[in-house]
């Protein structure tokens, strides 16, 4: 008897803790209500976290407080579940367990990507670079088994990150998938394999900087060829990666209009606005560090609310907005200048929520 009240109890707390909401430590009450719960109607709200994040009690907080999808920051990418020949995925299932214990939804991020994959992805045995054939064997082999083992609980997969080149004059980046292929072809190659491992799962291709012209150019023509090869491709994932500035409103809705007139479904999946412009003229020249002030916060909470107004026009076409992380103080952004500190989310370093964060739970 004590043993089923306390496990109901366990439950319980459990139960009520998806419920439990973010603390506002500046006003020091709760946040009335999640930005998951305030949104429901609208697209999901998730968030980028890491598992060592889930040692924190502070940050388990935060997550459930405010989000209800989940995506690994990176700890399901194949050079992170795949080292030294053999599968891994201890880091990522502490991500699921979590999900599962609480009802989260989760996005699996991403089965083939140009960065972070096995150190000797592209090599054969004696060091010499494998042909398409091998890579093509491995690519399915990987996409089969990471699939699988995360079956019943990612709910959309990105299958392909990052393909569309940033150079003028080339649609596709010259990684080595593409190379030992010889063309892009191996991007077709990923989507067959994941819909072969799951006939009903949600297929997405994501990649940053979509919003600038040339690259929205090279979009069209990519979804052009992916319903050539008849791929079946749910949607486009807008990273997101945005600055107070860049890229404008109108940027950003234009982008989307052709990914729905093109029938594809939207998704904004790794969100963040960094405090600065370290691209002049598309160069790249580091802003000094600045200080998170007030001034600077009202402008980005400003941005943010832009940045929604238009996510919520648009919330029959956009499937999910994620925040790629939880707190400034992990922002990837922080690594971009070493030593510089960027304030990017809707959580400061010590988990109080942002102007920002009230800017986008106040709408009508
Ligand atoms: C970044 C993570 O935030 C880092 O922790 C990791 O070391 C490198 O990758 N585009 C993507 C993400 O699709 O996977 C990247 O995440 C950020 C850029």
């Amino acid at each position: 008897m004590r043993l089923l009240g306390a496990s109901l109890l366990l439950a319980g707390a459990n139960f009520f803790a998806h419920f439990a909401h973010a603390v506002d430590m500046e006003q020091k009450k709760p946040i009335p209500i999640s930005l998951a719960e305030l949104y429901q109607d609208q697209f999901d709200i998730g968030a980028a976290i890491k598992s060592e994040h889930l040692d924190e009690t502070f940050r388990r907080q935060i997550f459930l407080g405010s989000f209800g999808r989940l995506t690994a920051e990176y700890e399901m990418k194949w050079g992170q579940i795949f080292k030294e020949n053999r599968y891994d995925f201890s880091a990522a299932d502490k991500l699921m367990d979590f999900a599962r214990d609480y009802g989260i939804k989760v996005t699996g991020h991403t089965l083939v990507w140009h960065i972070d994959h096995p150190v000797r992805l592209f090599e054969n045995a004696k060091g010499g670079k494998i042909g398409k054939a091998e890579l093509r064997q491995r690519m399915r082999q990987h996409i089969f088994t990471t699939m699988n083992h995360f079956q019943g609980v990612v709910d959309n997969w990105d299958v392909v990150n990052e393909a569309i080149s940033d150079k003028e004059g080339e649609v596709y980046r010259r990684s080595e998938f593409y190379q030992i292929y010889g063309d892009q072809s191996y991007i077709v190659d990923a989507f067959r394999f994941a819909r072969q491992a799951d006939p009903n799962m949600e297929l997405w291709y994501n990649d940053y900087m979509l919003e600038h012209s040339d690259k929205l150019e090279k979009l069209q023509e990519f979804i052009r060829y992916m319903k050539q090869q008849r791929v079946d491709l749910a949607g486009i994932g807008f990273q997101g990666h945005y600055s107070l500035e860049w890229p404008t409103i109108d940027m950003i809705e234009k982008a989307f209009q052709l990914v729905i007139k093109e029938g594809l479904k939207i998704k904004v999946s790794e969100l963040d606005v960094t405090v600065y412009n370290d691209y002049l003229d598309g160069v790249f020249q580091p802003e000094p560090e600045k200080a998170c002030d007030a001034p600077l916060l009202a402008k980005q909470a400003q941005r943010y609310r832009e940045l929604f107004e238009l996510f919520r026009k648009y919330k029959d076409h956009i499937a999910h907005v994620t925040f790629w992380g939880l707190t400034d103080e992990t922002s990837w952004l922080n690594g971009v200048v070493k030593g510089r500190e960027d304030c990017p989310l809707l959580f400061d370093k010590s988990g109080r929520a942002k102007p920002a964060y009230h800017a986008i739970s106040q709408f009508k």
